[in-house]
């Protein structure tokens, strides 16, 4: 499968078309439309998710409920646009009426892509920048991801996120029976946490963020089990399911930093506590005692739950000012906000959700193909009882 993306921030819409869904998925505009919620939500968002209750319209690809197997367009509209139509139209509006737009902008943020993008493009108003480096449109990345996560839904493969830390504040002893149980307490909490002392504690983290014109980061982790033993390769480099997901997972704005598995903790403990240690058992087949290494070996699913965990930095925009220079005038100036959340760690996780399921949900079909779910689902259930006696 691929997607592409298109839309700005203060756009009309926000677009993606989805290539190579297998036909015959159900698949309700309202899939879509609980994680576009659930992205939007979480403790420490800003005003801009008030006006934005997204919604998504299917446009084609899906006929009565199912997919066909064409391309799947999913549109989510901008509600803020018709504030926006003069500064964001696509129609040239004059020279005269382009002074009147009085958000042209000049001063770069650091941390956005404003300085670098305007350079690499040659934008000397930053807005044609910020309108796309937004992470506005990971909207449509969610749109994109739901539609993953239901391909893997029906192989009984589930994907769950949930949020580690706030602002240095750490979940402690976090235990889930399953996904299901993960999903179900992530949900009940706020700031999408499993340990509710330490939820309490993150929103404190947020609101003190937010009173001190300051913004805080954090650590989300993806779940994701049930999955087939054997997903990507080792053969090439660019087979390896890892790393894929490691750069989806980087690729979500503001990520710095991604962990499969113990990740960095690998450093420092001896290899017998790092590797897991192969079982066998009738009716599992080949399991691991522990899953230390997040469900990969080579590059490939071990059929342990993978864990993927990804650092979010505090987002750049903040209330307190930070120093930069007018790209006109070669002054300095104190960089003042857009408009800005103080914390999206939460919403992060349900971003991270979705570009692992994406990953996940492509690499599936790549071993047991892309025609019609009912081939693809003959094709698993024939490759996990091979895997398990084999
Ligand atoms: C869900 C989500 C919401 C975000 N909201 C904001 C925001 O309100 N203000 C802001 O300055 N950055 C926000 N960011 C982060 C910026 O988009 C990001 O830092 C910027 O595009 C630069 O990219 P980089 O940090 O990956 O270098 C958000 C990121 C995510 C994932």
């Amino acid at each position: 499968m691929r997607y592409l993306t298109a839309g700005e921030s203060h756009g009309p819409q926000l677009t993606t078309i989805i290539e190579g869904v297998p036909a015959q998925l159900e698949l309700l505009a309202e899939d879509v439309n609980k994680d576009l919620a659930r992205r939007q939500g979480g403790y420490g968002r800003g005003r801009r998710m008030q006006i934005e209750k997204d919604q998504v319209q299917i446009l084609s690809g899906v006929r009565h409920g199912k997919t066909t197997g064409a391309p799947i367009a999913l549109v989510v509209e901008n509600k803020d646009w018709t504030h926006w139509t003069k500064i964001m139209g696509a129609e040239p509006i004059g020279e005269e009426a382009e002074k009147e737009v009085k958000r042209k902008l000049t001063r770069p943020r650091p941390g956005h892509a404003d300085l670098n993008g305007a350079i690499k493009y040659g934008h000397r108003d930053m807005r044609n920048v910020l309108e796309r480096s937004s992470a506005r449109e990971t909207t449509v990345r969610v749109a994109a991801g739901a539609v993953a996560k239901k391909i893997l839904a029906s192989f009984g493969i589930k994907v769950g996120g949930h949020v580690l830390e706030i602002g240095g504040v750490k979940a402690e002893h976090v235990t889930y029976e399953s996904v299901e149980d993960l999903q179900t307490r992530s949900e009940a909490s706020q700031v999408r946490c499993l340990d509710e002392e330490a939820s309490v504690k993150m929103m404190e983290a947020i609101d003190a963020a937010k009173k001190d014109g300051d913004s805080i980061g954090g650590i989300v982790e993806v779940v994701v089990e049930n999955v087939p033993i054997g997903l990507g390769s080792y053969v090439h480099y660019d087979r390896k399911l890892d790393a894929k997901l490691a750069a989806a997972v980087m690729s979500i704005n503001a990520f710095k930093g991604v962990e499969i598995g113990i990740g960095f903790e690998a450093a420092h403990v001896p290899g017998s506590q790092v590797h897991d240690e192969i079982i066998w058992d009738e009716q599992k087949g080949y399991t691991r005692k522990t899953n230390r290494l997040g469900g990969f070996e080579g590059g490939m699913t071990t059929g342990m739950p993978i864990v993927v965990r990804g650092v979010m930095k505090p987002i750049p925009t903040l209330y307190k000012p930070l120093q930069s220079v007018d790209i006109d005038t070669k002054e300095p100036f104190e960089a003042s906000i857009e408009r800005s959340d103080s914390c999206a760690v939460p919403a992060a996780s349900v971003v991270a959700e979705s570009v692992v399921a994406w990953e996940i949900a492509n690499a599936l079909l790549e071993a047991f193909g892309h025609d019609q779910m009912e081939t693809i689902q003959e094709n698993v259930e024939r490759h996990q009882s091979k895997a398990r006696e084999f």
